[in-house]
């Protein structure tokens, strides 16, 4: 249920008593943006995220497409990010993730399904971050961008510090964003120190942005990125100068959210 729309500060705000609820309304937010394009004959072009949060919204258009006859024929995906170097079939690694908790599932076609992978012997990464450049562009852009938000703020791995004007390119993982990812490669020296990942302005050129916020983890760092300065120190507060973001939050991640 929607009971709140914070209509002083022109922040699209959507809260939800619980992670369920709010990752319900995302996945409908994106099955129906998926099935209106269908009815259109076009491609839903999605930009998709990785991490906890998102996979209960995969869950659910998991679910749409055994049940309800949700299909992903006319999507073409590009993931945010991927660590480098890590090999694609690694269990850690994005393109894995994506594999496990949506592609397998749906019928997209895996010629749509593109993941900023690069080899780990590439000579010409900035070559290929160009390329994905391109070919977002070439299908006419992100219709709609799903993002998750680090504790410090990060979207995609657009880590602190990182320019407003970013495209996707090679990038160095902070600190906080390398120590919430070791339980995931067992020991610190373990998780790769860097990734490949969209930029700040190839996420802002997406028709639609959903920013999905769960839990009380997420709590200092959604009330300072919705309501406090617009710093390249908090890379997703650009996002509250932006028509096309929603923000989706559970009741923890509110927490703090002065109403
Ligand atoms: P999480 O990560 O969904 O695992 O909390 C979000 C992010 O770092 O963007």
């Amino acid at each position: 249920m929607n009971y709140s729309t914070d209509n002083l500060t022109q922040v699209n705000l959507t809260l939800y008593k619980n992670a369920e609820e709010a990752s319900m309304y995302t996945a409908n937010t994106i099955a129906a943006l998926i099935s209106r394009k269908q009815k259109e004959g076009k491609h839903a072009v999605l930009g998709l995220a990785t991490g906890n949060t998102p996979k209960r919204v995969y869950q659910e258009l998991i679910r749409m497409h055994n049940d309800e006859g949700l299909s992903f024929q006319n999507v073409i995906s590009f993931n945010l990010d991927e660590y480098f170097p890590i090999n694609a079939g690694d269990s850690q690694s994005y393109t894995y993730f994506m594999e496990q908790n949506l592609f397998a599932h749906v019928d997209i076609k895996s010629s749509n399904i593109h993941i900023p992978h690069v080899d780990g012997s590439s000579t010409d990464i900035s070559k290929y971050c160009n390329e994905y450049e391109e070919k977002i562009a070439s299908y006419g852009g992100l219709d709609l961008q799903l993002l998750g938000i680090g504790r410090n703020g990060h979207i995609g791995f657009n880590e602190p510090g990182s320019s407003f004007d970013s495209i996707t390119r090679l990038v160095n993982l902070h600190p906080v964003t390398r120590e919430d990812a070791k339980s995931d490669f067992g020991t610190l020296e373990n998780v790769p120190q860097q990734a490949i990942s969209m930029g700040i302005n190839t996420i802002l050129q997406a028709k639609k942005i959903l920013l999905l916020a769960l839990g009380q983890r997420k709590s200092e760092i959604i009330n300072k990125a919705i309501y406090g300065a617009v710093s390249i120190d908090t890379p997703a507060s650009i996002l509250q100068s932006l028509p096309q973001v929603e923000y989706i939050l559970d009741s923890d991640a509110a927490a703090l959210i002065q109403k």
